[in-house]
């Protein structure tokens, strides 16, 4: 027998302590439809209902998809994905689909899905540790109620929550199916419309959701984003142009600019033999149609932006510069990655062998 937890027990003590309106939030509780439901129906919580009615209106999962259930603790989007996917196997006649979920809190096990636990999504780790269960497989549907823990400063919480959704998007773009679904949790608040707007770039079809069982007075809702357009390929050579670059200015040297924090293009995170260097991310630049995800690609091809003059003209025409260049933009593999070392690890490499 699987063993629930109730989501609300925690909000409970919060609310206990900090406010006093505990009579209030247990009467909300008794009365509430869907508390009762959950509990009959072995849901971990009454968030299942939101889903679950969303997926109703909208057939959003489907039987065999690979979904990603991001904030997905205690569980109830997952248990309820996990049965619409087949994820859990327990219809051997229809194709069985891959679950993955991933919160910052520990969750109990759930059939059918694989639980990243304690895991923060900004994270660069976690989604290096999505990316491995994946394992190439690209995503159908992503799911996200994540959500900061609410702060009760309506501005505050929406800037937060709205952080938690480029990071989610991002994530979406570069590891989804064309034609992917994505759906997220948002708050009310002055950034949706650019949100939204975001979206749109990304998705043929983008619209605000609010599900009956997310209750009237909560600033929640949803965008659900359809039909993902894909990323432009950018590494189809139609031909090639051999050209002499000389090599005299640059020197290792060259990684220390990238590498220095005050530079702008990547932030130091860790320590030790965790000490990477995530790439700093921006999501909305597109340049000759092409999506470029991060101030490495910026910097390295965008001569608007600040970053574009850590290297002189010099620097630029020379054979190292070109190399990061192509790794960086032509490569297949790195447009998802967002640390840094890989790309000069490889350049490293190269460049050495070249030379020798
Ligand atoms: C409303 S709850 C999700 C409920 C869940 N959908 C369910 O049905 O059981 C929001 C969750 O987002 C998680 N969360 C917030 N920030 C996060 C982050 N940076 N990474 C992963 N999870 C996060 C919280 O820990 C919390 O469990």
């Amino acid at each position: 027998m699987e063993k629930i937890t109730f989501c609300k027990s925690w909000s409970f003590l919060k609310t206990f302590t900090r406010n006093h309106s505990s009579k209030e939030w247990l009467l909300r509780q008794k009365t509430d439809p869907y508390v009762e439901k959950a509990k009959i129906k072995s849901y971990r919580c009454r968030s299942a209902f939101k889903l679950l009615q969303m997926d109703d209106r909208f057939s959003i999962l489907k039987p065999g998809q690979c979904v990603i259930d991001i904030g997905a603790a205690p569980g109830s989007w997952s248990q309820v994905a996990a049965s619409r996917i087949n994820s859990n196997a327990t219809n051997s006649e229809i194709p069985t689909g891959l679950l993955i979920g991933i919160d910052l809190q520990q969750m109990y096990p759930i059939k059918g899905v694989t639980l990243l636990g304690n895991s923060d999504f900004t994270s660069p780790k976690t989604w290096h540790k999505i990316k491995e269960l994946l394992n190439g497989r690209p995503i159908d549907v992503v799911l996200s109620d994540m959500a900061p823990n609410a702060s009760g400063v309506k501005h505050l919480d929406h800037d937060l929550i709205i952080k938690l959704a480029y990071s989610v998007v991002k994530f979406a773009v570069l590891n989804s199916n064309v034609g992917a679904t994505c759906l997220i949790k948002i708050l009310d608040g002055n950034q949706n419309a650019e949100f939204e707007k975001t979206l749109m770039k990304f998705y043929s079809n983008v619209k605000f959701v609010k599900p009956e069982a997310s209750r009237s007075d909560s600033a929640e809702k949803y965008l659900l984003a359809r039909g993902f357009k894909g990323l432009k390929q950018r590494n189809d050579v139609a031909k090639v142009q051999t050209e002499s670059i000389p090599c005299n200015v640059t020197s290792m040297t060259f990684f220390d600019r990238l590498l220095d924090p005050n530079n702008g293009i990547v932030s130091c995170s860790g320590s030790g033999d965790d000490n990477n260097h995530a790439i700093h991310q921006c999501m909305e630049v597109f340049k000759d149609g092409m999506y470029i995800s991060n101030k490495l690609k910026m910097m390295l091809f965008e001569d608007e932006c600040e970053e574009y003059f850590l290297y002189s003209e010099d620097e630029r025409s020379e054979f190292m510069f070109r190399l990061l260049q192509h790794f960086s933009i032509g490569g297949q593999w790195c447009q998802d990655d967002v640390v840094i070392e890989p790309y000069l690890n490889a350049m490293k490499y190269v460049y050495k062998d070249l030379l020798a």
